[in-house]
């Protein structure tokens, strides 16, 4: 598709390639979750040389910029995640990762400089502004427990009547933007098992207590819980991804050992699949006298996007990319803890096209071939500008 509509809010000249360049810097230098300190440095220079705004490092490697009108008026909050992922870059850009085993392939890098462009328009429009803009610039969106919650507890939060954030995504083409409402992304949960029988020799079977064929039971088992536990309009994944167990062919071995993740929209249906994990778990193993060991901990909680918010969301997307923009969204069962703003104010997460094919295909975030369409830069900066725009203009 061509560039975007040229509706308001038209940025200022140089915007675009500024924030097009802060992307392929940061893509060219990306840090692991926890450990973005030569990002933060980066980001905070940029800001500092933006002018204006009052700047903290809250909380890990998180920067906080605040753009403070000094008229009355709400405070609304803008996020972006800057962490990378422990991924070997192959897309040959040229200006690929520089830092071997480690690639920005979900796409943070852009998030990053969106929102550094939407701070760079709207210092140059803050007269026409009140209240304030938050800007939190987020570590460790990747790795639980996520930079999000300790920002929250460290009070970035305090005083914030909305919250807004962005995803590029791949699986949209470019121009489109999903503003789904509700249930957004899932809560990623984990849970080791370990199942502890009676080894021996594998021909006399009867002397002991197998736990291969003892957590066969607990796999088969768990499938039932969704395929019958779970009302079908709700949506749970429980996969066990990790099963180990025994060292040869003629022993059986005392221990195996389970592990997955479980995946929900929903609290309540969260913990009631918890709690009948272990009834089942409980119920074979005591059957067949082995004991067990059941640990489930508790990922970030699900993104839900506030109906109304969402709704002048998406109304505004409408206004600034054309009304054929929005995209109908499904969740995905994904992590994502842009939810620990939510607990604070309500918000809305948006997703923005931003597909482009590397050698022929496009490659899934994660991917060590995924790539963005830097068009989508730009509509990212417009939405962000014309939500500070559209809740913050001057009163
Ligand atoms: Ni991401």
């Amino acid at each position: 598709m061509a560039s975007a509509p040229s509706v308001a809010p038209v940025l200022a000249a140089g915007t675009i390639d500024q924030v097009i360049g802060w992307r392929r810097h940061l893509h060219a230098h990306p840090e692991l979750s926890f450990h973005e300190r030569e990002t933060a440095d980066f980001i905070f220079a940029t800001l500092e040389s933006l002018g204006g705004l009052e700047l903290s490092r809250p909380a890990g490697n998180s920067v906080v910029a605040r753009l403070r009108t000094g008229r009355p008026g709400p405070t609304i909050a803008m996020r972006a995640d800057i962490d990378a992922l422990p991924i070997t870059e192959d897309t040959r850009l040229p200006f690929a990762s520089t830092n071997p085993g480690v690639m920005h392939a979900c796409g943070h890098d852009g998030h990053t400089a969106m929102l550094l462009g939407a701070v760079r328009e709207l210092v140059a429009r803050r007269e026409a502004l009140g209240g304030e803009i938050r800007f939190l610039f987020q570590h460790a969106e990747e790795v639980s427990p996520g930079g999000a919650e300790e920002m929250v507890q460290r009070g970035v939060m305090d005083g914030v009547t909305r919250v807004i954030g962005t995803h590029l995504w791949a699986q949209l083409e470019v121009g489109k933007v999903g503003v789904p409402s509700g249930a957004v992304t899932a809560a990623p949960d984990t849970f080791w098992i370990t199942i502890r029988g009676k080894g021996g020799h594998a021909a006399i079977p009867q002397q002991t207590v197998d736990p291969i064929a003892i957590g066969a039971q607990v796999v088969t088992n768990l499938q039932h819980l969704v395929s019958r536990g779970v009302d079908p309009l709700d949506s749970a994944v429980l996969s066990i991804t990790q099963f180990h167990a025994g060292t040869t062919h003629n022993v059986i071995p005392e221990v195996a050992e389970l592990n997955g993740t479980v995946r929900t929209l929903d609290p309540v249906v969260r913990t009631a699949l918890a709690a009948r994990m272990e009834r089942v778990i409980r119920g074979i193993t005591e059957a067949h006298g082995a004991e067990y060991e059941f640990i489930y901990e508790r990922g970030y909680r699900p993104v839900v996007n506030d109906a109304s918010v969402t709704a002048e969301m998406a109304e505004l997307v409408a206004q600034v990319c054309g009304p054929d923009a929005l995209a109908p969204m499904r969740p995905v069962m994904v992590g994502e803890d842009f939810s620990a703003f939510q607990q604070k104010a309500p918000g809305t997460f948006v997703f923005v096209g931003a597909a482009r094919p590397i050698d022929g295909a496009v490659h899934p975030h994660h991917h060590p071939k995924f790539d963005i369409d830097e068009r989508a830069l730009e509509t990212g900066v417009r939405i962000f500008v014309a939500a500070a725009e559209r809740w913050c203009g001057a009163p």
